[in-house]
């Protein structure tokens, strides 16, 4: 299993205040390739869990399990954590998070500047990723030029970069209209060489009809 998430609880405790539980008891299990939709209200706690599956935040109690190796108990958890997001986990975040000063190639070749990782030569595949995805004509180019869905699709290459064999996407299609956001759909299933699993993160139905299974996050439990 590539990932097993058990038993997962996420509390945020604000001094003063009383406790939220906002994941109370979650697992989930995700097959090499399966890609699997996140559905749920706003404030389900959504993007709680995808930064929890991703190792950026950790939960109250419970484990992820990456490749059946654990990212939060056990001796010297904090580096596995790190090898095992840098090699193994692409991430597309809600707002995209590219960095402003950066030009486009620089920004898909951030993943691959830490030590962690092993891409033959960044700059060439940043550029070859750039060309799959439609926008080997903006290498130079910085985020603010570029319209909503072609961020999004820089962001798309830069999760890309580490050749991960999971991506954890939160709202992928969100600020886009239907037919860009079908083409990143189209793109992040079918651009990767490999097989590649996802967790995504959805409001729209007909992302979430794209994938092999649908979840409901409600009331801190997946359904
Ligand atoms: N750092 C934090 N401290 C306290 N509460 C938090 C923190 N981060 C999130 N929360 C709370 O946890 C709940 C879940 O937040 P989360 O961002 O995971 O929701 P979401 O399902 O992604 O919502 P949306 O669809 O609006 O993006 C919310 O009620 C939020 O206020
Ligand atoms: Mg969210």
């Amino acid at each position: 299993m590539l990932l097993e998430v058990r038993d997962v609880v996420k509390e945020y405790r604000i001094p003063g205040q009383r406790a939220i539980r906002v994941l109370d008891g979650v697992s989930l299990d995700v097959a090499e390739g399966e890609h699997v939709a996140i559905v749920g209200r706003s404030g389900a706690g959504k993007t709680t869990l995808l930064n929890i599956l991703g190792g950026l935040d950790s939960p109250t109690a419970g484990e992820v399990l990456v490749g059946g190796e654990p990212l939060f108990s056990g001796k010297g958890s904090a580096r596995r954590r790190e090898r095992l997001r840098a090699a193994k986990i692409g991430f597309i975040f809600q707002s995209y998070h590219l960095m402003p000063e950066l030009d486009v190639v620089e920004n898909v070749m951030l993943p691959a500047m830490t030590g962690e990782t092993h891409v033959g030569s960044p700059r060439e595949r940043a550029k070859a990723l750039l060309e799959k995805v439609g926008l080997g004509g903006r290498l130079g180019h910085l985020p603010a030029e570029l319209s909503g869905g072609e961020q999004q699709r820089v962001a798309l290459a830069r999760a890309l970069m580490c050749r991960p064999q999971l991506i954890l996407a939160d709202e992928p299609t969100g600020n886009l209209d239907a037919l860009t956001g079908t083409e990143i759909l189209k793109l992040l299933f079918e651009v990767n060489d490999a097989p590649l699993a996802c967790v995504m993160v959805t409001h729209s139905a007909e992302a979430a009809a794209r994938c092999d299974r649908s979840l409901t996050l409600e009331r801190g439990h997946l359904v």
